[in-house]
């Protein structure tokens, strides 16, 4: 029905599922959609050319920002609890205080670091931060089809607006939940606002957000895109959900973490750096 549904990277578990999931929505009606994905290595890329590529964090970790001695410990921070967050003999709730422990953290010694506000774009300029191949059409498409596109990352906001304002596809459609900073009146970092989103937390985030989904309750089917199992709980505020289709992206630990994949998203894009799968999605659907 979609052709690049039998690209290489595509594996589903129920094929059928996903045509049946996927001809209601068209019956729907594009009117009736709404997007919700993850930021980081979701809408992001995971590697280019061999080299991994930088979360929202990682942006600001390796930026002119941070003082060296900051530098290295986050990377410890990094080494130690990446790690973690990617093993797939550890449950969630043995992961989840983890999580918190290195989010916390890390963002304690930010705070520590007195960002400027106004050294943020420079910081994204010079980042190696790539948004998928095919970013343009996806955000441009959802745009002038006018559907909602939420973006729901445990990022860091203002660096998340910063990497799609420069890529010009910041489009009135798209909404962001994440972490945001706050600074003070001289425009220095002084504290993370509201409750810490995590890889974890995404459904009481969403839950906390119970007036976006009332706006958009004319909206029940949902494409949900994420990089993480943690991502599937993102539409969890949705109300009177009807349908939804879920691609996830698997960049890393693809073996051991697949089958885990297969079982909870709809679609899973193995090793794919394009946004080429969802994209053909959205063409299907409007
Ligand atoms: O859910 P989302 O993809 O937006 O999560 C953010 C990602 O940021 C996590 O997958 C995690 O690997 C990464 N991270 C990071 N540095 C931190 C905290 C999280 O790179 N200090
Ligand atoms: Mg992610």
């Amino acid at each position: 029905m979609i052709p690049e549904l039998s690209n290489p990277s595509v594996c589903m578990r129920d094929p059928q599922r996903v045509q049946e999931i996927l001809q209601s929505m068209v019956k729907a009606g594009s009117n009736t959609l709404q997007v919700i994905s993850d930021f980081d290595m979701t809408l992001t890329r995971f590697a280019y050319n061999g080299k991994r590529c930088p979360t929202c964090h990682n942006i600001l970790d390796n930026s002119q920002l941070i003082t060296d001695d900051c530098k290295e410990q986050l990377k410890e921070l990094l080494n130690t609890y990446y790690p973690i967050e990617i093993d797939s003999t550890r449950s969630v709730e043995e992961k989840l205080p983890l999580m918190v422990e290195w989010w916390t953290k890390a963002h304690e010694l930010l705070v520590q670091q007195k960002i400027k506000k106004d050294m943020l774009a420079l910081a994204v300029r010079e980042s190696e931060a790539m948004l998928r191949e095919g970013y343009q059409l996806f955000f441009d498409h959802l745009y002038e089809h006018s559907i909602p596109l939420l973006i729901f990352s445990a990022g860091i906001g203002d660096i998340l607006e910063e990497v799609i304002r420069q890529a010009n596809v910041f489009h009135p459609n798209v909404k962001v939940f994440s972490n945001y900073m706050d600074f003070d009146e001289t425009g220095l970092l002084k504290a993370f606002k509201g409750e810490l989103i995590h890889i974890y937390n995404k459904r009481e985030g969403a839950l906390l957000n119970t007036g976006h989904f009332q706006e958009l309750r004319t909206r029940p089917n949902v494409l949900l895109m994420g990089d993480s199992l943690g991502d599937l709980t993102m539409a969890d505020g949705v109300q009177d959900m009807e349908n939804i289709l879920k691609i996830g992206y698997l960049n890393d630990k693809v073996a051991e973490r697949k089958q885990s994949y297969l079982d909870s998203y709809d679609i899973v894009l193995v090793e794919d750096e394009t946004l080429e799968v969802p994209n053909a999605v959205l063409l299907y659907l409007t």
